[in-house]
Order: C-alpha cells, then structure tokens, then sequence
C-alpha cells in the first residue's frame, strides 16, 4: 500500500503542474460601440476532469421578455458562429485545455446589448461508463457611446496601492511576530543552557572526575 503511493504521488505531481492555473473571473459587463469586446467564460477544471470532451453554446437575448438564439457552438476543436445578426463578427478566443471558453465581439453595436449566456457541456469518459456535467454562465453587456474607464481604472490603481501597503504592513508584522519568537526561543533555550551549566558544582565535578581519569 505504501510503496503504491510513493509511485503515484510523483505522477500526481506532473499532471498538477502541467496543469494550467485557473482562476475564474468574471467578464466585463460594459462594451464600446465600434471597439472590440471579449465576453468572458471561464470554467476550471478540476485535476481528474483534464480529458473531458467538452461542447460549449453561446446564446444572446437582447432581453428577459425576447426568447435566446444560439449564437455560436464550439466542438470538436472548431467553432461555428450560428447567427447571422453578428454577421460574422463573433470570434473563438477559448485556451487550449478549454478552461477559459470566451469570445470576442468585434466592432460592437448597440444592438449587441443584452444578456450572453455561455454554456459549458463536459463529457467524462471512464472505462464503463459516461458522466456529464454543464454549467452556465450569464452576462449582461451593456453598450455605451464612449470609453467612460478613468474612474474605474482610477479606483482599481487605487485598490491596487491599498492592497500592496497592506501586504507590506502584513508582512512586516508577521516578520516581526516571527523574529520575537524566534528570539524568545532563542532565550528560552538560553535560559535552559544557563540552568544546565548551573548545577551545583560537586555534581560537575563528580561527572567531570570520570573525564579527567
Ligand atoms: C426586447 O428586445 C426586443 C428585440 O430587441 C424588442 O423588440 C423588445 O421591445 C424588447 N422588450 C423589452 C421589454 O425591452
Ligand atoms: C466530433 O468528432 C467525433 C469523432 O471525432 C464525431 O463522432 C462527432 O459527431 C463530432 N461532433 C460534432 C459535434 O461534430
Ligand atoms: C485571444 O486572446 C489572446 C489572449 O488571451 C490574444 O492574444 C489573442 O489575440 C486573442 N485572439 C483573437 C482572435 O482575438
Ligand atoms: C464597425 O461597424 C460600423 C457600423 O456597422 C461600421 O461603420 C464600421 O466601419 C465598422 N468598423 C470596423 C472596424 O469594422
Ligand atoms: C441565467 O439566465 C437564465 C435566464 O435568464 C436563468 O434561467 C439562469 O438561471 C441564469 N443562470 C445563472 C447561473 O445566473
């Protein structure tokens, strides 16, 4: 049992670190008419997910009240754009291992407001059976006249300074937490040391006698 383990854990190892890193962040709401806009899907795959064959659909509904089309399907390694509304301007910019599933709008119009909704279709193969799973993701895209970013980047730069000085005060602190134990050990053990060299000297000299023979 112990020897099967200590052969898998170095292949555990491997698949882990050959393993993109995912993080799942959600997409940019707001888009520019006439600029480009990347809708953002992105789904992590757990470690023993990896070789799932995985389908994924893009609807639009310019409303709740409106019913969805079927934008766009990514299968088999190709993506086909469904709709003729976004008259070709819709493009596949998943990744690889297929955790990150967005596109990209290009040249966006008013009429492209609305909600997206992203869904992701995963098919597990195992040796005596299937197990699917699917997920969804909404976005609701609002499109604006002009690019209206100072504020917002504004306040993530300054987000952005917060979170550093608070990491370098946290760091700091626990610096010196860390080095107030290490000296307080360092005392104890000192302290010890001195206890230890404090024995009454006819014991030293009885354990020294030996020695000195
Ligand atoms: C929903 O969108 C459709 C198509 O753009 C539009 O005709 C309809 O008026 C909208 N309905 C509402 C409630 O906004
Ligand atoms: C994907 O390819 C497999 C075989 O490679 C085929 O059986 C399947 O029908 C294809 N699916 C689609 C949606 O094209
Ligand atoms: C897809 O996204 C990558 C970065 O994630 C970018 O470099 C690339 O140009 C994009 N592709 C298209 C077709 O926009
Ligand atoms: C974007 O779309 C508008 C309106 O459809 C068109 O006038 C413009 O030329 C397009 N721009 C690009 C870069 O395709
Ligand atoms: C996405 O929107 C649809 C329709 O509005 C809704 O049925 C569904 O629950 C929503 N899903 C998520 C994950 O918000």
């Amino acid at each position: 049992m112990v020897t099967h383990l200590l052969t898998i854990t170095p292949l555990l190892y491997i698949v882990h670190l050959s393993h993109q890193v995912c993080v799942d962040v959600p997409s940019e709401t707001e888009a520019v008419l006439g600029k480009p806009m990347r809708l953002t899907c992105i789904d992590c795959l757990k470690r023993e997910e990896v070789k799932a064959i995985t389908h994924v659909d893009w609807y639009f509904m310019p409303n709740e009240s409106w019913s969805r089309t079927h934008i766009l399907k990514y299968a088999n390694d190709s993506c086909t754009e469904l709709d003729s509304a976004f008259n070709r301007r819709l493009l596949w910019n998943g990744s690889q291992d297929l955790q990150d599933l967005s596109i990209w709008i290009t040249n966006v119009t008013y009429s492209d407001s609305g909600i997206y909704q992203c869904i992701v279709k995963r098919e597990f193969q195992f040796s005596y059976f299937s197990h699917s799973i699917s997920n969804m993701k909404n976005i609701t895209l609002t499109v604006i006249e002009k690019a209206s970013g100072d504020p917002t980047t504004l306040y993530s730069e300054i987000m952005m300074y917060v979170l550093l000085v608070f990491l370098t005060f946290w760091l700091l602190v626990e610096m010196v937490y860390c080095y107030r134990k290490i000296s307080k050990s360092d005392e104890q053990a000192q302290d010890t040391a001195t206890n230890y060299l404090a024995v009454p000297s006819e014991q030293k000299d009885a354990t020294a006698a030996p020695v000195t023979e």
